[in-house]
């Protein structure tokens, strides 16, 4: 691969900022001054350093994302912002792309990798993968409703599986019905269609959890982090 690539996806800078580093000649490839980052190097047998320390290469990156409304879970749209637009310079190089979709209005937990392995897995209809989203309702739901829900509701073209309905608030005197709904399925727009069919309607969405991996609370609508090595291991563990 390329040199300057190699740098940037290592987490030495920018493609811009690795540049200027292989100008001021602080690169060395094999102990050589390398000024050039068109050249090729081999990552499981080339010695790249930057101010004589070694830089170890980062083939995956993955990244936790907080998806506000209005984004879409494209890598590329030519009308709307996508959840790409949101990350830094510094994850150019990687062609990271989100693991399955969120509606536009949808918000909460996107993961965000180059790991096309991780991504199957999480996503394949096989592996039941969990997703945990918190809904707002429009009206109250009741006992039926809530048993529709948990044990297969029929839409146009499939039923639902199993899922679990965790109550937050559901009562007359509360200004929202909130509830969270873990289902192990990711049909396109699943969770709206499911509470449509049980005649309400779902009035805001975010997903909160996928697997083992919950939504981090510290971060903002837009905000983004890379998985901790816990949280990372935890989540292929199952695979
Ligand atoms: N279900 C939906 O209806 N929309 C989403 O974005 C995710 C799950």
């Amino acid at each position: 691969m390329r040199l300057d690539k190699f740098l940037a996806n290592s987490g030495v800078g920018t493609r811009k900022e690795v540049k200027e580093l292989l100008k001021k000649r602080l690169i060395k490839v094999n102990d050589e001054i390398v000024k050039d980052g068109k050249i090729h190097v081999n990552e499981n047998e080339d010695t790249v350093k930057y101010k004589d320390e070694i830089i170890s290469y980062k083939k995956f990156v993955y990244i936790m994302l907080n998806k506000p409304n209005g984004v879409i879970s494209a890598t590329e749209d030519k009308i709307h912002k996508t959840v790409i637009d949101l990350l830094g310079d510094e994850y150019r190089t990687f062609e990271v792309f989100p693991v399955g979709r969120l509606d536009i209005d949808t918000e909460g937990l996107l993961l965000l990798t180059n790991d096309g392995v991780l991504s199957h897995n999480l996503l394949s209809p096989n592996k039941h993968v969990d997703k945990k989203y918190y809904v707002e309702l429009e009206k109250l739901l009741t006992e039926t409703d809530i048993a529709k829900l948990e044990n297969g509701v029929e839409l146009k073209d499939f039923t639902t599986k199993d899922a679990k309905v965790e109550i937050i608030e559901n009562g007359e005197e509360s200004d929202k019905i909130r509830v969270y709904i873990t289902i192990s399925e990711g049909k396109f727009h699943q969770v709206k269609r499911m509470f449509k069919a049980v005649g309400n309607e779902v009035k805001y969405l975010k997903r909160v959890k996928m697997g083992t991996l919950s939504l981090d609370e510290n971060l903002k609508l837009g905000e983004y982090r890379e998985l901790t090595e816990d949280e990372l291991t935890k989540l292929k563990e199952n695979f």
